[in-house]
């Protein structure tokens, strides 16, 4: 499975980075948003650390809006895809980019129904919103696993990118499930690789090379 970062948080980019796991990056207006910054320089100071999609969302509501900033959007770097939202100018729009060579991750996807449609109009990505579902009581997980059932039971090669992730339990049930790509929040990547017993097991493993290092 590929793990995105959902951030768009340089220091967090580059740490996680480092670490050699960071697959790709998403955005969204709101992430943007919380940082401040100006979209186009973020995406390229993102694309100059991670080799691997990064997305970008538009903010228009109508195609012709959406297909115009897509276009402008594209050309920032080799990596970026296009991120679209799941309405029906979004389809219009993404159909468009489909057949210029434009990759597109379509978002707020709650349906399989929905993942279907933008599979159609050839989305590269669809991204189910898990964490956002899981929040009102409904099971998220049978969404994954229906929507990469029914891409397989016809052939589409849109990916399936789990997103709204909010704890471990999500990315085992993901992977459970076969979604392709999860993204995460950056605090995430710690909580994946971190366990109690591991940190135990170094504390008793030190001390006890204490008994004999002068021996070495
Ligand atoms: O970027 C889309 C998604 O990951 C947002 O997550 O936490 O706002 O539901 P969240």
């Amino acid at each position: 499975m590929k793990f995105f970062l959902d951030t768009a948080d340089i220091a967090d980019i580059k740490k996680y980075a480092a670490w050699g796991i960071v697959d790709g990056v998403t955005t969204n207006p709101s992430i943007i948003a919380k940082g401040g910054v100006n979209l186009e320089q973020r995406i390229k100071e993102i694309a100059e650390i991670v080799e691997g999609p990064i997305s970008a969302e538009v903010i228009s509501e109508d195609a012709e809006g959406m297909i115009t900033e897509g276009r402008r959007i594209a050309k920032w770097d080799e990596n970026v895809y296009v991120k679209v939202p799941m309405t029906s100018e979004g389809l219009k729009a993404v159909s468009v980019f489909s057949k210029e060579g434009i990759h597109t991750n379509v978002t707020l996807v709650f349906s399989v129904t929905q993942a279907v449609m933008a599979a159609k109009a050839g989305a590269t990505l669809v991204s189910p919103f898990v964490g956002r579902l899981d929040d009102i009581s409904e099971d998220e997980m049978q969404l994954i696993a229906d929507i990469v059932h029914v891409f397989r039971n016809y052939g589409y090669d849109t990916q399936v990118l789990a997103a709204s992730i909010r704890h471990p339990k999500h990315i085992v049930d993901c992977m459970m499930c076969g979604a392709d790509i999860a993204t995460m929040p950056p605090e995430l990547f710690d909580k994946l690789a971190s366990h109690p017993l591991t940190d135990k097991g170094l504390v008793a493993f030190l001390k006890d090379w204490e008994k004999v290092k002068d021996k070495q």
